[in-house]
């Protein structure tokens, strides 16, 4: 028996939200510890929440940011359209800047000044300005809750496709074909976080492992700790506990040992921005993963959603990859530091897998094979 679809959404944690005209966010620099929820008010603390990582994971960092356009310009009272629309453009630079991998920060900003645009230019400002601003910010508002609505959604999407490649898989072993109860645990490998604590729904990749347990199939997951800023022992292995989920915590350098022992059925990731061929960035140490899952011949699904599909940008190369402080490296996870002082670093906090190692990118529009360039143009037409 499945836990239920009602059961499994109302316990769903949603990091993001909009409540009586208020930007809230569970900081995740705070989980496992503490669930501490903080009040984001303007373009600064959004800025700062992004780029120390309270809001984080492709996805979710887009339905932040929009939100948190809507709540700047609320406290913005400009004079004119011209005024409001160059206001409205600085803030998007200034949030944009505050991360550079992930395309769905650029993406939602962008799209909401779309909308702005195409609402205000059409209109003919007359005397009453102070009311046609607040119609402005209204229609800004529910930009904001559309982005978030079609991410839940989305991430309903990609886990009903996932989850129907993994049983597949699952029955081709020679279970399940008799339904749920007849199959073997579906067993994947994860990488980062891309569960609900990094979208509006349940998820990208792991989207399917919470359909596997509302639907009543038996689901397993190796979460790698994902170091250096540990999303997968903060968070995924927090998230998938307190959903009643299988998940066991191993050290990314154990990956290898695992995949060949445990054989999982696929390893499932997220993505920050896949370019058009079909390279896809994601958090450090995914590449290596992918490696190594085609040299044990275990298929590699990359999870993205079309906001997170970058199509302007040609290939892998051309994606910039975010560095970070050293210090995550050498200090901050520990009581004492751990690195001599003054250690050279480098902390890039992505790579690119290349599309080569990738078996399949899951989208809410289907799942799609190589060759990638060509089946990732489709899904835009
Ligand atoms: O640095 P983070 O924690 O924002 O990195 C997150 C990831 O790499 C996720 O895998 C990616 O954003 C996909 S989230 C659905």
């Amino acid at each position: 028996m499945g836990k239920g679809k009602e059961k499994m959404e109302k316990e769903r944690i949603t990091p993001v939200k909009y409540e009586e005209g208020k930007l809230i966010i569970l900081d995740q620099t705070e989980l496992p510890a503490r669930e501490k929820w903080i009040v984001l008010e303007n373009s600064h603390d959004v800025w700062d929440a992004v780029k120390k990582l309270k809001v984080r994971g492709a996805p979710a960092i887009g339905v932040c940011a929009a939100y948190g356009i809507c709540v700047s310009m609320e406290k913005s009272h400009t004079c004119s359209y011209d005024q409001f629309r160059k206001e409205f453009s600085d803030v998007k630079d200034y949030l944009i800047s505050s991360r550079p991998t992930a395309v769905n920060l650029a993406w939602a900003l962008e799209r909401m000044e779309k909308k702005l645009l195409s609402i205000g230019d059409g209109l003919c400002f007359g005397p009453s300005w102070r009311q046609e601003e607040g119609y402005l910010k209204e229609e800004l508002l529910k930009e904001a809750h559309a982005i978030r609505r079609e991410d839940e959604e989305s991430c309903r999407a990609m886990g009903e496709y996932g989850l129907r490649l993994l049983t597949e898989i699952s029955a081709r072993k020679g279970a399940g074909e008799k339904g749920p109860e007849d199959q073997q645990p579906i067993t994947v490998l994860t990488h980062c976080n891309a569960g609900a604590l990094a979208t509006a729904g349940y998820g990208t990749c792991l989207a399917p492992v919470y359909l596997a347990a509302e639907k009543g199939y038996g689901v397993r997951v190796f979460s790698d700790e994902t170091r250096p800023l540990l999303q997968g022992a903060r968070l995924t292995c927090w998230e998938l506990a307190r959903a009643g989920i299988d998940v066991t915590l191993i050290c990314d350098d154990m990956a290898y040992s695992v995949l060949k022992k445990e054989k999982p059925h696929a390893v499932v990731v997220g993505c920050d921005r896949m370019a058009a061929n079909g390279d896809g960035a994601n958090k450090i140490g995914t590449a290596a993963l992918a490696v190594m899952a085609k040299e044990l011949g275990i298929p590699f699904f990359m999870f993205a959603p079309k906001s997170t599909i970058d199509l302007s940008t040609p290939a892998g190369e051309d994606i910039r990859i975010e560095e970070r402080d050293g210090d995550e490296i050498c200090s901050m996870w520990y009581e004492e530091r751990m690195a001599p002082e003054g250690i050279k670093t480098f902390n890039p906090a992505f790579d690119v897998t290349e599309n080569r190692y990738i078996t399949a990118v899951v989208t809410e529009k289907g799942v799609v094979y190589p060759p990638f360039d060509e089946n990732l143009k489709r899904l835009f037409e």
